[in-house]
């Protein structure tokens, strides 16, 4: 069984990382499917988000796990790649009700694709990609929230 896990992931969060490994032991095949969404308000380009991923799962040894980056419609990619199984983190209620339109609208526009939401390990519930952006952008301590390797990459980002 394959599943696609689909996300900005600008940035790689410990939440994330903790759904990968969870879809990695439950699924044959994981595709992460990174959204190429050109935001003035990214922090990493997409080279950068896929580079980030690949070498976490390089460290985890996931090696059931594979990255693809998509642009349009996730339903378009999910035909692509010929699978109809999408996996969604689940953190707080509020996730529920915007995943839940976006789930029904995508098996809508591919029939029999199903979304299937894993509850967030509570350690990282409170964590988003879009707080770790907001702390690091004013040069807080992004250390609870993402890998040693995004640490120094926004260090860096922000040093030069
Ligand atoms: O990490 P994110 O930003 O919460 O991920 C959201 C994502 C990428 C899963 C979602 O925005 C998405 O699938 N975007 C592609 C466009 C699309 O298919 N939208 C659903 C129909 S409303």
């Amino acid at each position: 069984m394959k599943i696609i896990y689909p996300g900005s992931f600008d940035p790689l969060t410990l939440g994330h990382i903790d759904i990968i490994k969870r879809l990695s032991r439950m699924f044959d095949e994981v595709i992460v499917g990174v959204l190429i969404n050109d935001s003035k308000n990214n922090l990493f380009t997409l080279d950068e988000r896929v580079d980030i991923i690949k070498k976490q799962i390089e460290e985890d040894e996931l090696k059931n796990v594979t990255i693809k980056s998509f642009d349009g419609l996730l339903v378009n990619f999910a035909k692509m790649e010929g699978i109809k199984l999408v996996a969604r983190g689940l953190r707080e209620v509020t996730d529920y009700e915007y995943e839940k339109n976006i789930a029904m609208f995508n098996s809508k526009l591919y029939d029999g694709l199903e979304t299937i939401f894993l509850l967030s390990n509570p350690k990282f519930s409170y964590i988003s990609s879009s707080g770790v952006r907001e702390v690091a952008r004013f040069n807080g301590d992004v250390s609870s929230f993402v890998s040693e390797d995004v640490k120094s990459r926004i260090e860096e980002k922000f040093d030069n």
